[in-house]
């Protein structure tokens, strides 16, 4: 080696020891479907032999016989599981070929990654800094406060969209981003905001709409996660609480609120990645949200909270398989929100309550905010059915949001008209 080489070795080094990022190389997402007890036994004790990260459903213990499940497999492990599954003669089919490729697409290039923009997956101190100045700039309409501090200090921040009024408004809250590597929901936020300011005084429905009520968003609920998405492990789904008495980091928000909390669908193995917490609302970001929920609970008259992937317009509940209070009045809003989601592009909803469409998964903010009173309480999982997954292109993001919005407008439309 020439010094010169040595110089440029170190270096190399040095930039590999300083970037923590966790890389996905040779990884790959596989969708199986299971016919069979023994496929799904299989898919059980592969999970406990091997990590294997389950993107839908969340975790082993929910996978049954006749649905998809889409799994991420580290290299290392892909000769073993060919080989079982070929075993088995379960159907398998290979989402995503290598991992890293498909985190290296997702972002579009254009236009300058370096500042904010709706048609990207912003990172959080961009996503605060849009905060700030889009508050500042429309203050008639529109106002920011905070509602606690995370886990590693962050500010949890709501945009408050409506005019002023002296009078307190009914209105809606709807919250992106519980689970971090969700990113396609968080960008949904953002939009909306610039929606709802850009088209108040000339779409007739969302003025009346602001005029009447008022629109709270939540535009990353889970902001210690999506800040280590963006900074660390793209694949990351929790918080980044750490206790001591375990090595593992974080709890699953949408397991961890008081709704049949760690009765069903949640694990209290402080591993897994749909661990329900120490105890209901042991999250911080859990108990912000829900203080401030609770504070306002006569106000609210909607809950809304977006999540991806598998297009879904979810309802009460998933704690239970009992029927909620409301139920046909829940489905026929879902139905007519996944009507008008369906034709813009054509992209295909289904709607049901969460236990019997997907899963039971018990520890929900849909649960929780309807036990709580507000009747009008629904889940998104936006784009798509597996074919990005997580990792929705950019070039996605705007007609996924523009038909995410004529869901969210029929559903505010309706509430607004049953006040
Ligand atoms: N994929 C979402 C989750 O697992 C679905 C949420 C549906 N609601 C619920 N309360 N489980 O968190
Ligand atoms: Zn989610």
């Amino acid at each position: 080696l020439t010094p010169n080489m040595k110089v440029l070795l170190l270096f190399g080094l040095v930039a590999v020891a300083l970037c923590d990022h966790t890389r996905f190389e040779g990884e790959k997402v596989f969708r199986l479907k299971p016919v069979l007890d023994e496929h799904v036994t299989l898919i059980k004790e592969l999970a406990k032999s091997i990590e294997v990260d389950f993107w839908r459903p969340e975790s082993a213990k929910l996978v049954t016989i006749d649905i998809d499940v889409d799994i991420r497999v580290p290299a290392i492990y892909l000769d073993m599981v060919y080989t079982l599954l070929q075993q088995s003669d379960m159907e398998l089919e290979v989402l995503i070929e290598d991992l890293q490729s498909a985190v290296e697409a997702e972002a579009d290039l254009r236009p300058s990654p370096r500042a904010h923009s709706y048609t990207k997956y912003n990172s959080f101190d961009k996503v605060q800094s849009w905060i700030a100045s889009i508050s500042t700039s429309n203050s008639d309409l529109i106002s920011k406060q905070t509602i606690g501090k995370s886990y590693e200090g962050r500010p949890m921040t709501v945009l408050k969209l409506g005019k002023k009024s002296s009078s307190t408004k009914p209105a809606i809250f709807m919250d992106c981003g519980i689970h971090a590597r969700e990113w396609i929901s968080p960008a949904f936020c953002q939009w909306f905001v610039k929606e709802a300011l850009s088209t108040y005084g000339s779409d007739s429905q969302m003025t009346s709409l602001l005029n009447e009520m008022d629109v709270y968003v939540l535009p990353v609920f889970n902001v210690d996660g999506y800040d280590f998405t963006h900074n660390s492990n793209r694949m990351w789904r929790k918080t980044r609480s750490r206790k001591s008495g375990s090595s593992c980091i974080g709890a699953d928000p949408n397991r961890n609120f008081d709704a049949g909390w760690c009765s069903m669908g949640a694990s209290n193995n402080p591993c897994s990645d749909t661990f329900c917490g120490y105890s209901p609302e042991s999250e911080i970001e859990v108990q912000n949200v829900a203080n401030f929920i609770r504070k306002n609970r006569s106000v609210f008259k909607a809950y809304l909270t977006v999540h991806s992937y598998s297009q879904l317009l979810l309802f009460p509940y998933s704690y239970s398989y009992q029927l909620a209070a409301d139920h046909s009045e829940l489905m026929k809003v879902a139905e007519g929100a996944s009507a008008a989601l369906r034709s813009l592009y054509g992209t295909r909803y289904t709607s049901g309550p969460g236990a019997t469409t997907i899963y039971p998964a018990a520890g929900g903010s849909d649960d929780w905010a309807y036990d709580l009173g507000v009747k009008y309480s629904y889940t998104f999982e936006l784009r798509d059915t597996g074919r990005y997954g997580f990792l929705l292109p950019e070039s996605q993001i705007k007609p996924t949001c523009e038909e995410t919005m004529l869901a969210v407008k029929y559903i505010a439309a309706y509430v607004q008209k049953n006040l």
